[in-house]
């Protein structure tokens, strides 16, 4: 009998399931086009002996061992909540559902609060990382992620030894930290098109040269999967016109929407995640190609006469640096918060350790980042000193970098985001004393004084139009 059961052979369900196979788990296998379970079968060579294919739920069900354990790699959303319904008919009591696709972990923490045994799984990796270890975020009952994570441990991605499998918290925890990662993961890919477009637009570099300083870059303390996989993309031409690959491109960015799940949460929290609210933004214009090819027709160019920019790539790449820091940063932060918010103890340290291999942001600064978590939890991750002194030396260069762009017309909604936090958050006295005074002055909002503890203090502003001083609110005069 199976060990284990997998329903949705997708690209990562197809994956995830060879991985199971190869880690010699017996598994049961079902998709709802039987066409797909087949075919997928038949291309599993010597790992078919570990595979049941299935072509019913009732089968697939009596097909693996009980107490069961089943992982969906369906989409997000209905699917999910049908397939629940449709198994549960099936099921004994205490046979466990695993969704492992990426879902919102608010449909998480309401799918284990019912009677079903239910645990969520952030899995990252991508096709190749389900195939040969991904990085695993678990939610829900500690008990019941203790019945499959000798299974998850055992496919999860390893970082010098250590297994690249965590269980973050109870309900929806592993699939909020797997919401996090994403939105790194788009604040991440921006940073770079951003640096992308500085090269091509800015410095008239072609797809192949760029290819070439990622490549540099990726030798350096840059070294993550991101820019490995910009560096291969930059560098491969079309087989069908032999122009560099990406120059045939559509400018059109697509999104899942897990970026959108991240930013969404995170002002729900209350946590600026500017660089992820940025990205999530710039996919969304990237969308209205048409208007933007519009506007490219109104507005005359910022670059006067095509003169080119120049920056010596090591600033740029001193600028992508400090920009990452602050990405990561507001990732923790948001981590932090949902923590305190929905009761949760949310492992910071363990958490930039699991995304050190396996995912689609792993990088050689996780491991400092970890490090720089377990010293003063709580900390925001820019200001310890590991990555303060970083952040404070090349700050110079974001700052040059951002200039020379926005002079140029080149965006670069990710970097000056980042630059933006950094500078709002390093002020120690900012401009929300006016936003204060404003809603005092519209709405009798109130306002604290810098030298009084009391909250609740109301002008007197004066008013522009009489010219004189008013008690209390402006909006009663105007
Ligand atoms: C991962 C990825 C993955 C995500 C894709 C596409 O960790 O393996 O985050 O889960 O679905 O990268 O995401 P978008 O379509 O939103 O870009």
């Amino acid at each position: 009998m199976a060990d284990i059961g997998l329903i949705g052979l997708g690209t990562m369900g197809a994956a995830l399931a060879l991985n199971i196979a190869e880690n010699r788990f017996d598994l049961a296998v079902w998709n709802r086009t039987g066409s797909r379970t087949s075919a997928f079968y038949d291309e599993s060579g010597k790992l078919a002996q570990r595979i049941t294919p299935t072509y019913t739920l009732e089968s697939f069900v009596k097909a693996i061992r009980p107490p069961r354990a089943i992982i969906l790699m369906l989409p997000a959303g209905r699917v999910v909540d049908d397939m629940i319904t449709e198994l549960d008919a099936l099921l004994d009591p205490d046979d466990l559902i695993i969704d492992a696709g990426n879902a919102n972990f608010h449909d998480t923490n309401r799918r284990s609060a019912g009677k079903r045994p239910f645990i969520g799984i952030g899995i990252s990796g991508g096709e190749e990382g389900a195939r040969s270890g991904p990085s695993v975020m678990a939610g829900g009952l500690r008990k019941y992620w203790d019945r499959v994570a000798p299974i998850f441990d055992a496919i999860a991605a390893k970082y010098k030894g250590s297994t690249c499998a965590i269980w973050a918290g109870e309900a929806g925890a592993g699939h909020f930290v797997k919401t996090v990662h994403n939105g790194i993961e788009y604040a991440d890919m921006q940073m770079i098109a951003d640096v992308y477009g500085i090269m091509r637009d800015g410095m008239d570099m072609n797809s192949q040269s760029i290819g070439g300083v990622f490549e540099r870059w990726n030798a350096g303390e840059l070294k993550s999967y991101l820019i490995e996989v910009s560096w291969k993309v930059a560098s491969t031409r079309d087989v069908i016109t032999g122009l560099a690959l990406l120059d045939v491109i559509l400018d059109k960015a697509g999104q899942k929407g897990t970026g959108q799940w991240a930013v969404i949460e995170a002002q729900q929290l209350g946590t600026p995640v500017t660089t992820m609210e940025a990205a999530v933004a710039s996919r969304n214009l990237s969308a209205r190609r048409e208007e933007r090819i519009q506007a490219e027709l109104v507005f005359s160019p910022a670059m006067i006469g095509g003169t080119k920019m120049v920056i010596e790539i090591d600033v740029l790449e001193r600028a992508l640096l400090a920009a990452k820091i602050i990405g990561y940063a507001q990732g923790f932060a948001m981590i932090s918060a949902a923590s305190a918010r929905f009761g949760w103890a949310l492992p910071l340290p363990d958490i930039a350790k699991v995304w050190r291999a396996g995912c689609i942001i792993r990088s050689a600064m996780l491991n400092d980042m970890a490090a720089a978590l377990a010293e003063a939890p709580g900390r925001n991750l820019a200001f310890a000193p590991a990555f303060a002194d970083k952040l404070d030396a090349t700050q110079g260069d974001l700052r040059s970098v951002v200039a020379d762009a926005t002079r140029a017309g080149i965006a670069v909604p990710a970097l000056s985001a980042s630059l933006n936090w950094f500078d709002e958050m390093r002020t120690g006295r900012g401009t929300a004393n006016l936003i204060q005074a404003q809603r005092d002055y519209f709405g009798r909002h109130g306002f604290q004084r810098i030298d009084s503890d009391l909250a609740d203090h109301h002008g007197p502003w004066i008013s522009p139009d009489k010219d004189s001083q008013v008690p209390g609110t402006g909006a009663m005069n105007m």
